[in-house]
């Protein structure tokens, strides 16, 4: 296991292990590894003979006033971390090696996909994530590539770029890793005093509860109006929760919906800032009549 910071180098070493002959899986992030991206590390090393992960904190996916500066740093920590999950190598470019100076090229994904529930508040944010992307997929020429359903919009935009653009490599999606008492996992959670992070669990709480109302089968239980109230009550009761949304659409588009249809998947999605701190959180919302009474007591 070893740390690499240049392209060159990670080229030499991807040589080395005979890469031709191998599956290769690629795992992005931007470091301060909790086991949300180890997940995706040991997901990556049961399915590939070889696993790469990127830490690179990408300076064009944060807007002006965002926490690029303040993004939590410590690769010591990563590389042990990452270590112990399995990966073959933790590639840690400097800006300049992922951005050549000068570099003009980006790569964005159009419409709803990209405009709505994060796009809207962070206008620049996916084009710098596809654009950061797809230079890593070029560089690591990954067979597979594994993300967290915990930013569900991010995955989605992924997928369609890779779609769009003929890109060879199979996007995997991985569950999202929460904390014992419900919090997604976060590299921002620490960002959160001891109220703020008890006042987070509104968020998980309030998805729960608009799952089960779901699952209850009462008339109009499966009306988007109804279920964003749930949510957005629940995230209401504390005092310290400033909602920027919280939002049901159909899964895969993000396009408008009235209802949870059978057999359609939809996804609530909610983003809430404590003080400073913005955290995002979803659930898959889905309604099949036999399945949810079935069901119903256990969600
Ligand atoms: P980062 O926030 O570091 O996340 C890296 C990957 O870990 C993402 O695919 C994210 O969805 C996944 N992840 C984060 N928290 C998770 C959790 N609680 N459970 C499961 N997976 C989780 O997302 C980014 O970095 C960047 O935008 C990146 C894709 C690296 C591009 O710069």
């Amino acid at each position: 296991m070893s740390l690499i910071k240049t392209i060159s180098d990670l080229h030499t070493w991807l040589a080395e292990q005979g890469r031709n002959s191998k599956t290769l899986g690629l795992v992005p992030t931007m470091g301060y590894l909790h086991e949300g991206h180890l997940s995706l590390i040991r997901r990556a090393k049961a399915e590939n003979d070889l696993v790469v992960i990127s830490v690179f904190v990408n300076p064009t996916q944060f807007g002006p006033g965002e926490d690029f500066e303040k993004y939590p740093r410590d690769i010591e920590r990563d590389y042990q971390l990452a270590s112990s999950a399995g990966a073959d190598i933790v590639f840690n470019p400097e800006v300049g090696e992922i951005y050549v100076p000068g570099a003009s090229t980006e790569v964005e994904v159009k419409g709803n996909i990209q405009k709505r529930l994060c796009g809207a508040s962070r206008p620049i944010h996916f084009k710098g994530v596809t654009t950061v992307v797809s230079i890593l997929f070029h560089i690591v020429q990954p067979d597979r590539a594994y993300f967290g359903q915990k930013d569900a919009q991010q995955a989605l935009i992924i997928r369609k770029m890779v779609r769009d653009l003929h890109m060879p490599v199979n996007v995997v999606v991985c569950p999202i890793v929460r904390e014992k008492d419900g919090l997604a996992m976060s590299s921002r959670n620490i960002y959160l005093s001891p109220e703020e992070r008890q006042q987070a669990l509104s968020l998980n709480r309030g998805l729960k509860k608009a799952q089960g109302y779901l699952a209850s089968g009462t008339e109009g239980c499966r009306t988007v109006e109804t279920l964003k109230r749930i949510v957005r009550e629940e995230i209401e009761k504390e005092p310290l929760a400033q909602i920027e949304y919280v939002e049901i659409m159909e899964a895969e588009t993000l396009e408008d919906i009235e209802a949870i249809e059978p057999f359609r998947s939809a996804l609530a999605a909610v983003a809430v800032r404590f003080g400073k701190t913005r955290l995002i959180d979803n659930t898959v919302l889905q309604w099949r009549e036999d399945y949810n009474a079935a069901h119903a007591a256990e969600i």
